[in-house]
């Protein structure tokens, strides 16, 4: 298994995060003519967080939102990460605890090449994009996110699923020692999460490795999460260590905790609510009104198709 320590590239080669962002911001001015559209621009980012792993990505014109960016600080400040305790800021506080480096993957079930693939073998073949995002978190707030990351499709074909796979299951890291909210049976660790097959393979999936320029913050799902846009964002799984095709639909934690509130599908929906509260309206970290949620989070172009047909009130 290969680490990630890079010696070839000296620290004066790494660019500082804030340059990044003065730079992106530039960028962002220039791209307001006619080609803004087509501009790709390609950045190098620092390993900062975990070993020295480089990230080098585009910037997705097609996937991005152009609504502004949920500040830094409440992207990687405000966090549900249950493994480090339920209130939105132990994540920040005790994540750092989690190793991410060396970091492995376990592939199993319907797929022609199972097997234990290193964290940089996962992303090595992949190109890296930068797509800002909208998260909606089932709880009722939102944040838009520059995420860097690649189609987590792209890399299920690499395994050669069966014709039997017909969903994805995820598993995050289950490591009490590092992972004080383990401890606790709030939930029945380790948190898994499933999608259908197609919902896997459509492009909007990603699997995310970075935020803001920088490699994911271990409070955001360091060092591999999964990102589904128009779902609730407990869909989201991060710091995952196996994915597993199956023929059956996957029981996800929040399901099996409370299958009455939580549904294997939990797209966004403003029309169906939470039995607990309303869905129709959210709070976007950083701005004092609320607003209105969109259905399927506002990806309903890309994605409506995907439910034709189903009663959403049943498979929520
Ligand atoms: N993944 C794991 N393993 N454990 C969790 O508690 N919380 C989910 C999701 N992924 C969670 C998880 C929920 S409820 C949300 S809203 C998002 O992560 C939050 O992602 P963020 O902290 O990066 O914004």
């Amino acid at each position: 298994m290969r680490h990630f320590k890079d010696p070839s590239i000296k620290p004066s080669e790494i660019t500082d995060p804030e340059l990044y962002r003065q730079r992106r911001r530039f960028l962002r001015l220039a791209a307001l003519g006619p080609l803004a559209g087509m501009l790709a621009w390609t950045g190098r980012v620092s390993a900062k967080g975990y070993g020295n792993m480089p990230l080098d990505y585009s910037k997705s014109a097609v996937y991005s939102t152009d609504e502004a960016q949920t500040p830094y600080g409440d992207v990687t400040g405000y966090n549900n990460f249950y493994e480090f305790g339920t209130d939105k800021y132990s994540p920040a506080e005790k994540a750092g605890q989690m190793t991410t480096d060396p970091w492995s993957v376990v592939v199993e079930g319907e797929v022609a090449r199972p097997g234990t693939y290193a964290l940089e073998d996962i992303l090595k073949p992949h190109a890296l994009e930068e797509r800002i995002y909208r998260l909606r978190c089932v709880e009722g707030w939102s944040m838009v996110i520059p995420w860097i990351g690649f189609p987590l499709g792209n890399l299920l074909k690499r395994f050669e699923p069966t014709s039997k796979a017909r969903y994805v299951e995820f598993t995050t890291l289950n490591r009490p020692e590092e992972m004080p909210g383990l401890r606790r049976g709030v939930l029945d660790w380790p948190y898994t999460e499933g999608l259908r097959m197609d919902e896997a393979m459509h492009p909007l999936t990603i699997l995310a490795a970075g935020l803001y320029g920088e490699v994911l913050p271990n409070q955001n799902g360091a060092p591999l999460r999964l990102v589904v846009p128009w779902k609730y964002g407990f869909k989201s799984i991060k710091s995952i260590v196996r994915i597993r095709l199956v023929e059956e639909p996957p029981l996800n934690t929040w399901q099996q905790s409370a299958s009455n509130e939580y549904g294997f599908y939990a797209n966004v929906n403003p029309e169906v609510d939470h039995p607990r509260w309303s869905q129709a309206r959210e709070r976007r970290l950083g701005e004092f009104f609320k607003r209105d949620t969109l259905m399927f989070n506002g990806y309903a172009e890309q994605v409506a198709h995907l439910y034709k047909g189903m009663d959403l009130r049943k498979f929520f």
